[in-house]
């Protein structure tokens, strides 16, 4: 029997018996988000582009999303394969229950709410009002989810006019609507990734149709992979990954070839914290390996454009959050959450009954009762800080 297997990002996966489809992702260390792995937040959920999606991972799903072929990784154990993708800002609905409006009459209306499932986002990104009609009008997000129990977000209303007829009747207290996304304003899309750079296929050329490439990257890597500066960032890497990988992206940026299917830079390195300082020590590190093999200087300079090019997108002082198709995926930092069953702190054991708000870890799922919580916050912050 051929082997069942999934695809996300590009990349397949042989799934082993038993395993769900979110351990087989992140066992080969594909990065999607998670959080209770029992089928309950849904953070996990992806859509299946091909294949026969089990029932299982599809149990606790709104119908709409279980007709566009969306299920939870966490619970999804395939008998046949399937090709995986991320799911669509626009298909991603929230019921959200109105608390309060503030601003009637003004070109601002402030609205309170909260989604009745977890909904990460961001201050400054949008959720869009389902209306119906396809025009879904734009909520600027302004509440912080670190900070503040309920969504606050901003309705432009031109002339003091609410664009939905809803909004313009005196609403009542738990009034409930549609929204979808998060996704990113319009500002930070257009500048959250870059274009690629321009190929120079002359070069792969003259780098001994990329035997040369290849040769630099064995030797590049085996000294970073020896780096106490750099190769603490590997850790759970193997170097045949970093070098394979790195081989197809220089081949698709320098032939423009599509040889390379893993992720876009920024995406890439979004956790990592690289100052410009350690991004040109790698550069030195790079330079003086190309010239061991014999490069030119004009050879040097053509080659290391194209990592140039995306140190904007690697550069930062605090790990970004991924985004994939406008969705943000929050894989650090903290939340509050009411517990719907008992459970243990993972910090210091103790039980914690149902109903106790704690702090979890939106990517590890670990929760901090209400007496460890302080503690773990400011140790996150100050990591923050730092
Ligand atoms: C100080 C600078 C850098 C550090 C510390 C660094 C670190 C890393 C690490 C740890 C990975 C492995 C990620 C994983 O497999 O999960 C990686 C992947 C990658 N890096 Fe870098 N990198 C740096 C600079 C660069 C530069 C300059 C480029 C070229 C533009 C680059 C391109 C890539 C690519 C294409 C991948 C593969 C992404 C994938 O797995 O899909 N990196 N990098």
């Amino acid at each position: 029997m051929s082997p069942v297997t999934v695809s996300l990002q590009g990349r397949e996966v042989e799934m082993r018996p038993q395993e769900t489809v979110l351990d087989a992702l992140l066992r080969s260390g594909i990065d999607v988000a998670f959080s209770c792995r029992g089928g309950v937040c849904h953070a996990c959920m992806l859509r299946c582009g091909e294949g026969e999606v089990p029932a299982a991972a599809q149990r606790g799903l709104p119908q709409g999303l279980k007709e566009l072929g969306y299920l939870l990784a966490c619970q999804c154990r395939p008998q046949r394969s399937l090709a995986l993708e991320a799911p669509r800002a626009s298909d991603l609905r929230t019921t959200c229950v109105l608390t309060a409006v503030e601003g009637r009459g003004t070109p601002f209306l402030r609205l309170r709410f909260e989604p009745m499932r977890t909904l990460a986002y961001r201050p400054g990104q949008h959720l869009r009002l389902v209306s119906g009609d396809g025009l879904d009008p734009v909520l600027l997000l302004t509440s912080d989810p670190m900070e503040d129990w309920q969504i606050e977000a901003v309705l432009h209303c031109p002339g003091g006019e609410p664009p939905l007829a809803w909004l313009r009747e005196e609403l009542p207290f738990g009034q409930e609507f549609e929204v979808w996304g998060p996704v990113e304003s319009g500002a930070a899309a257009a500048g959250a990734e870059l274009e690629p750079p321009a190929p120079d296929p002359a070069l792969w050329h003259e780098l001994d149709e990329g035997r040369t490439v290849r040769r630099v990257l064995e030797d590049f890597y085996a000294q970073v992979y020896a780096d106490e500066r750099l190769a603490s960032f590997f850790e759970g890497v193997t170097i045949d990954r970093a070098i394979g990988k790195q081989y197809s992206f220089l081949q698709l940026m320098m032939t423009g070839e599509k040889v390379y299917f893993g992720e876009r830079p920024r995406n890439a390195h979004h956790w990592m914290v690289i100052s410009d300082e350690l991004f040109d020590y790698r550069q030195a590190l790079m330079v003086r390996t190309l010239e061991k093999h014999g490069l030119r200087p004009a050879q040097i300079a053509r080659w290391t454009r194209f990592e140039e090019h995306w140190r904007r997108d690697m550069v930062k002082s605090a790990a970004w959050p991924k985004v994939m198709d406008g969705i943000e995926f929050p894989l650090h930092g903290y939340a509050s959450e009411v517990l719907t069953s008992g459970s243990m702190c993972d910090h210091c054991g103790g039980e914690v009954p149902e109903g106790t708000e704690v702090l979890y870890h939106v990517r590890l799922g670990k929760i901090s009762c209400p007496q460890c919580a302080p503690a773990v916050r400011s140790g996150a912050d100050e990591t923050a800080a730092a």
